[in-house]
This record gives C-alpha cells, structure tokens and sequence, in this order.
C-alpha cells in the first residue's frame, strides 16, 4: 500500500514523499483496520514534518509515517469491536493517517452518520476537538458571556472559524484578527456582523478597542505567536487570559514582566495533542460537539483542494500558501 513518509526533517514539500510500505496486519482485540480514503493536511502536521515540535529528534531507518487524523471505511475488525466491515468511520489520533490503510484503537474510532458528508468527516476531530479546547479554556479563564470580549488571532483560519461560531453561540463578544485585509470580507462573509481587524493596517489595536465598546477584553485565543501575540497580549484586561495553541509566526512572545505582576495576565496554552488522554465522559462530550458541527454547519468545514496520496508534497505546498479558504484533504481509494 501507499503511505506518505518522509525521512529527513526539512520543508514538507521537498521532504514528504508517497512510498509502497507493507501493509499493516490484521487487527488484534480492541483494534480497527481502516481503510482511509480521505485525511486533512494540517498546519501542525507541517510542524511535526519540518521538526519544529523536536528539534534535533533522530528519524529511524524506514522514515516516519505521516497523520494522525483520517476518515475512511471500516475493513476488519479485532474481538470485542462491535462495528461492521463497511462502516464510515473518522479516527484520532492514529498513527500513519496519511497511508491507505491504518490500524486504530477501537476507543479512538468514530462512527459517521448519514448526514455529515465525507468531507466535513475526514475533519471531525481535530479542529473541532481544539475548537472545544478551546471553549473550555475560554470558560475557565472566568470570562463571562455579555461581559467580556474574546479575541481571536489568525482568525480566518479552520480552528478559528469553529470556535468562533460556538462562542457566538454561547454569548460571548467577539473580534477577529487576521492578516490581511481581503481576510476580513472573507470572514465577513462567514460571520456578517463579525468585528474584524487586520493586522496589515496600523492602529489595530486601537481598532480591537473601538470593537469591544468599553467591555474588558477578557481572554485573547492565539495561534500565531511573535508581535501579533505580543501586542494582543497587552490588550487583555486585569486578571485576563491569553490562550497560546500554535506557532505560526515561528516567532516568541514577548510581553513586559509588569502584565504578569500589575495586571495578573495569565498564559497557558492547550493541544489536541493531550485530548486522547482525557477521561472519557469528556472526549465523549467532546466528540458530540464535533458531529453536532458537522451535521449541521457544513459551510465550517470548508475545503480547499483534495489532492491525491501520491502528491503529498504539493499539499503540503498548498496548505502553507497564504489566503486558502478551506482545509487541504488527501484522497486514496
Ligand atoms: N494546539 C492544537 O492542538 C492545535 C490544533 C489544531 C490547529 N492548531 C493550530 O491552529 C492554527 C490554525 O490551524 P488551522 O488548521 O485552523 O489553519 P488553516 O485553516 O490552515 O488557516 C491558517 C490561518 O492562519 C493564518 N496565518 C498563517 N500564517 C500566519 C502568520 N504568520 N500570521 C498570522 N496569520 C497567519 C492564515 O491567514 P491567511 O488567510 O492570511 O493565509 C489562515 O487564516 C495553526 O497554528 C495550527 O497549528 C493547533
């Protein structure tokens, strides 16, 4: 079978590659054999390929299967599974998404009902599941629906958009950053009444204010690090939070010492990475929040291009392009 490995740390595109491996066997008790037919490329993915999460980690000899995340159709199954071959199925976290067939954990597999399409599938868990991340920081932070403002960086991006929605959802006030002007009219076009900020303009800051109308800024959620991060940090209220949950500038954060002891401003960071290892009536919780989204708000889950297994590293170059409207998927038969 195909699976996308790549043996060295480097760009995604120039060191990712679709090679024959062996095919995985058959599926012991507790364990799935899926046959994956579509899976998302995500930016952290990226990370992992590029060896941004471990610098300096060593590559065993065979390379490294690439995805945790992938959507397929269920082949065999192992004793006390209690699924049929056929079934849809979306898995995570499981090891070598991006191969034409995995072996997962029963605990991890998720059944797929009729009304979520095959494309909002392939991106149940992660995004959605960082999106509920999320909220729960949100709401651990104190922050109060009608009191405080939540703001959101990168905030066209897949995650961002999830979690937008739901925070609306539930009351909160919200403004979006993004990068680029043509970013704000197409986060408009999402969310109509949406306050919307690019960073590409000066006084941007300023204009976060104007959007919150005088209500404390209770919590900034950011996945992009360096200045953008830096300077929402200084917006935050007494006592208020910033949510660290990625890297894209690849740059640090850089905050005076004095937010911390005048105005108590917390940072704490969350990853999808430590889902897998909370108690079950959460990611239980959790993943009925995610088929909730992907039964009912498809238009969440858009997507940008679908490539075939074999051109993984041209993917891999799309999803790193500036202003995509959708998630990358990976397609096999
Ligand atoms: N902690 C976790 O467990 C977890 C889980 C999932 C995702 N994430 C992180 O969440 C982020 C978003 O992921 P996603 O899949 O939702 O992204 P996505 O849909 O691929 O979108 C990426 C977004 O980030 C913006 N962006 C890219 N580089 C930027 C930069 N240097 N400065 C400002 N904005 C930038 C892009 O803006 P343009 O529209 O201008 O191109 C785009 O809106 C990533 O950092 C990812 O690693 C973290």
């Amino acid at each position: 079978m195909r699976a996308a490995v790549y043996f060295k740390h480097g760009k995604p595109e120039d060191v990712l590659q679709a090679v024959e491996v062996a095919e995985p066997g058959c599926p012991g008790r507790g364990e799935v054999l899926v046959r994956v037919l579509l899976r998302p490329v995500h930016p952290g993915d990226l990370l992992g390929v590029s060896g941004r999460y471990q610098p300096g980690s060593v590559i065993p000899e065979g390379g490294i299967r690439v995805g945790f995340e992938g959507y397929g159709v269920v082949e065999q199954v192992g004793d006390g599974v209690n699924l049929k071959p056929g079934t849809r199925v979306a898995f995570f976290p499981g090891r070598g998404a991006w191969s034409e067939k995995a072996l997962v954990a029963a605990e991890f597999v998720t059944e797929i009902p009729d009304e979520v399409s095959d494309e909002a599938a392939a991106q149940l868990h992660v995004n959605p599941l960082t999106t509920a991340l999320l909220l729960r920081a949100v709401e651990t932070s104190g922050a109060k629906p009608g009191r405080d403002v939540v703001v959101l960086t990168a905030a066209g991006s897949a995650v961002a958009r999830l979690t937008i929605a739901l925070l609306l959802d539930r009351g909160y006030d919200v403004v979006g950053v993004v990068r680029r002007q043509a970013g704000v009219n197409e986060l408009n076009v999402v969310f109509p009444d949406l306050p919307v900020v690019s960073t590409d303009k000066t006084g941007w800051q300023d204009r976060i204010f104007s959007a919150s109308d005088g209500h404390p800024i209770g919590v900034v959620l950011d996945p992009v690090g360096g200045e953008t991060a830096s300077a929402a940090t200084g917006l935050l209220s007494q006592g208020g939070s910033l949510v660290s949950y990625g890297d894209l500038s690849g740059q640090p954060i850089s905050v005076p010492a004095l937010y911390f002891s005048t105005r108590d401003i917390r940072i704490s960071g969350v990853t999808v990475g430590r889902w897998a290892g909370l108690p079950q009536e959460l990611r239980k919780a959790d993943l009925k929040l995610a088929l909730e989204l992907a039964a009912s708000r498809p238009e969440l889950f858009p997507v940008e291009e679908v490539f075939d297994l074999a051109d993984v590293a041209k993917a891999a170059a799309q999803v790193e392009l500036p202003g995509k409207t959708g998630t990358v998927l990976l397609a096999s038969q």
